[in-house]
């Protein structure tokens, strides 16, 4: 359990509603399971990266790779960093957390490829729900600003790092059809993890069989600019053999980037959420 923590200030007030998404219960249980699976996704795919650039040694098709990929590693630290202090805050700790069943199980030097092509899969997902948060700016409108900055904050970072594993899989000699098989076990793994979760917490919030929380299920998803249909018309970009994150949501990304400076510039983040990783980390394995 992480100490109490309050950079940003997002410890719940007294007072305060604990479906801090706009008073929404499905709305806060299906952020509240992306937050829950994001420590471990994030571990693994640093993990990934790791092992990569371990196994390709000096090459030097990778050699201007290495820099950004440090930097991707030090960004996928602070989010898993910064997510399980949220949790600890935001989700009551006897919650069963999903992700953290299936078995951890090392990165094999000789699998590195393959996972490398999985992590792939999973930036393209993080960078499309990025993406839907900076086109959607109602999104987190109904969200105490604290809580709202993180995840903005994270957004913002994954569409800064999104070319990253791409271009690393790429130069690593990584070809198109193992990329496309692992995107497809990712999609569906992902998608069913977080149903699960999000179903698990409502369940344990006593929401699950309300009306309400199925009628917010509907809007969020199915609504006139619903999640879902964004997806389902943004992922398959990633099928063509030369897709590249820059060609895509170039003024959702500008966007991003230009609340990144900002954000930055106001000394919330970025720099001392590394810092903070560097120094309180309690796992090796993240920084
Ligand atoms: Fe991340
Ligand atoms: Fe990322």
């Amino acid at each position: 359990m992480y100490p109490p923590f309050n950079p940003h200030g997002f410890v719940k007030a007294e007072t305060e509603s604990h479906h801090w998404h706009s008073g929404s219960a499905f709305r806060t249980q299906y952020f509240n399971a992306l937050s829950m699976c994001f420590p471990e996704l994030e571990r693994r795919m640093i993990q990934s990266v790791r092992a990569t650039l371990a196994a390709v040694g000096d090459q030097p098709q990778v050699r201007d790779l290495r820099e950004p990929a440090r930097n991707f590693i030090a960004q996928e630290a602070s989010h898993s960093q910064i997510h399980s202090r949220l949790n600890a805050h935001r989700v009551n700790p006897n919650w069963p957390v999903l992700v953290n069943w299936v078995p951890k199980g090392h990165i094999a030097q000789r699998s590195w490829l393959s996972n490398l092509a999985r992590t792939c899969g999973i930036e393209h997902l993080t960078t499309l729900l990025a993406v839907y948060v900076f086109r959607q700016p109602t999104l987190f409108k109904h969200v105490p600003p604290s809580i709202r900055d993180i995840w903005l904050w994270h957004a913002a970072e994954e569409i800064e790092h999104q070319c990253l594993t791409l271009n690393l899989y790429r130069a690593a000699g990584g070809g198109y059809l193992r990329r496309i098989a692992y995107f497809f076990l990712i999609v569906v793994t992902a998608n069913t993890t977080i149903l699960a979760q999000t179903l698990t917490n409502l369940a344990h919030d006593g929401q699950l069989l309300k009306p309400r929380t199925w009628r917010d299920a509907c809007v969020l998803f199915w609504g006139r600019q619903g999640l879902a249909w964004f997806f389902a018309r943004h992922l398959p970009t990633y099928l063509r053999r030369d897709f590249n994150p820059k060609d895509h949501h170039r003024e959702a990304c500008a966007t991003a980037l230009r609340w990144l400076r900002d954000y930055r510039g106001r000394g919330l983040d970025g720099q001392s959420t590394h810092e903070e990783t560097s120094a309180h980390s309690t796992d090796p394995g993240l920084v």
